[in-house]
């Protein structure tokens, strides 16, 4: 058994391919390159509201994505233990070159969760709808082995109603923001995180940009595992939103205080 609780500053394919990873993982949250940089007005009508995005990371051919895609998923399903989740952070442009991959894997495709983000930008261009929504992809390994959903800590992100797969979630705030491109609000990491695993299993991020998924992974009681490519840019960025102990989230913080009996443990 490997010591998680660790980052490693290297591609991930290469990273999760190690032996002593192998059918470890509980969780993985992968938010990939979305592959949709350029600042121009064209690639905005294309687009949409990922115009913020302009990183050498994020900038590949179709051809490359697809090879850079199955290779990832295929280090991801070796980690993954029996039952394991995996969660993809998308958009339409890759989610169903991604899902099909995915399944051709051996992925079990287990739903969808739309992130609708009220507080999107408007789209400029006017030729377009304003883009208010992102895809996360929720698959499992393994047809019949039994997999990870937490009903009643879902419930609880809906006033104990079920909780349905449109997440209203507003963008990173101001007092949450740092300074990456594609940080995810960690209100989107506090319901995957709690929902599809459980105290002292361990979580992974391959794309871990910010430290989103290592950060709230922490602060709920799993284990973490991240891997990184651009050590110079975010190295700082990520040891320092590991050492803060509590959500800068004023809702988030509340859900910890209002829930801490059903949660007990988790933090
Ligand atoms: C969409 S961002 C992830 C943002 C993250 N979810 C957050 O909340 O900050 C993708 C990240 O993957 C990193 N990346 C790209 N290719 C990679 C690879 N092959 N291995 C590891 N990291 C990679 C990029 O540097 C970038 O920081």
């Amino acid at each position: 058994m490997f010591l998680p609780n660790c980052v490693f500053y290297s591609d991930c394919i290469e990273g999760l391919s190690r032996e002593k990873f192998r059918g470890q993982i509980s969780l993985i949250f992968a938010d990939p390159p979305y592959n949709v940089s350029g600042k121009t007005l064209a690639n905005i009508f294309e687009h949409g509201a990922w115009e913020k995005i302009n990183a050498t990371w994020d900038q590949k051919t179709p051809q490359e994505y697809e090879e850079f895609t199955r290779k990832w998923l295929s280090a991801a399903y070796g980690v993954l233990q029996d039952g394991g989740t995996l969660f993809v952070s998308t958009s339409y442009h890759n989610a169903f070159v991604i899902g099909y991959l995915a399944q051709q894997l051996d992925f079990v495709m287990r739903g969808d969760v739309i992130w609708y983000k009220r507080t999107a930008v408007p789209n400029v261009t006017r030729k377009t709808y304003r883009h208010s929504s992102e895809i996360l992809l929720w698959l499992t390994k393994g047809a019949g082995a039994k997999y990870t959903f937490n009903y009643e800590v879902a419930k609880l992100f809906n006033s104990g109603k079920q909780l349905r797969n449109v997440w209203d979630i507003l963008k990173v705030g101001q007092k949450e923001s740092v300074a990456h491109p594609a940080q995810k609000p960690e209100e989107l990491l506090l319901r995957v995180i709690a929902i599809h695993s459980n105290p002292g299993d361990i979580v992974c991020d391959p794309f871990a940009g910010s430290g989103t998924t290592l950060k709230v992974a922490k602060i709920l009681g799993r284990h973490y595992l991240g891997f990184e490519i651009n050590e110079r840019e975010f190295q700082d960025m990520i040891s320092t939103r590991l050492q803060e102990t509590c959500f800068t989230v004023d809702r988030v913080q509340a859900f910890f205080e209002s829930h801490a009996t059903e949660l007990s443990g988790t933090r």
